[in-house]
């Protein structure tokens, strides 16, 4: 396995882990309202800028587009696929964006339930698919180098500081609603 899918493959341990949270918080009297809503703040913002700015970030700026180089066709195949759905995504998250602010709970939830339902059957296939093609096509060499590009991406979008904070958010979740 290459350095640069592995970098990949552990953040979608940290991202199923944040679902796993999630499922519990969507749980009926989980917490009160209240709570709930400053919890449900939280999860949009970690969606927001982990998984979409900078776990989508490093994908489509780097992995996917060194696999269209390798040949890999992108619309009408599996790069062109895993790009949907990244835009429907964001498109859940923006709706789990308005319920919050309307507070609206069940709306939330619905949208919540969508956006955990589509990332993890995207994550299965990009694990099972997408990256063993990438393990493949793109040799030691240029998998380091794709991982030193993330690298340097992670730091210019979100900076040691915020992936601080956003470990000590997933903790103190974890703890509140007993998630191992
Ligand atoms: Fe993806
Ligand atoms: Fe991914």
């Amino acid at each position: 396995m290459g350095k640069a899918t592995q970098d990949l493959r552990k953040e979608h341990e940290a991202i199923l882990h944040v679902l796993q949270i999630l499922n519990k918080m969507m749980e009926p009297g989980s917490r009160d309202a209240e709570s709930l809503l400053h919890y449900y703040g939280e999860v949009v913002y970690f969606l927001k800028i982990f998984v979409d700015k900078c776990h989508h970030g490093k994908e489509e700026n780097f992995l996917f587009k060194e696999l269209v180089n390798k040949g890999v066709p992108s619309e009408g195949g599996p790069v062109g696929v895993m790009l949907q759905e990244h835009a429907q995504g964001r498109n859940y998250i923006a709706q789990m964006g308005w319920n919050l602010d309307e507070k609206n709970i069940e709306g939330f939830n619905n949208a919540a339930a969508l956006y955990r339902d589509l990332l993890r059957q995207h994550i299965e296939k990009e694990n099972n698919v997408l990256f063993m093609m990438a393990d493949e096509a793109i040799n030691e060499q240029e998998q380091n180098l794709l991982f030193e590009q993330f690298e340097q991406y992670e730091e210019d979008v979100i900076g040691s500081g915020v992936h601080e904070k956003l470990h000590a958010m997933i903790d103190t979740w974890a703890e509140v609603f007993g998630v191992e």
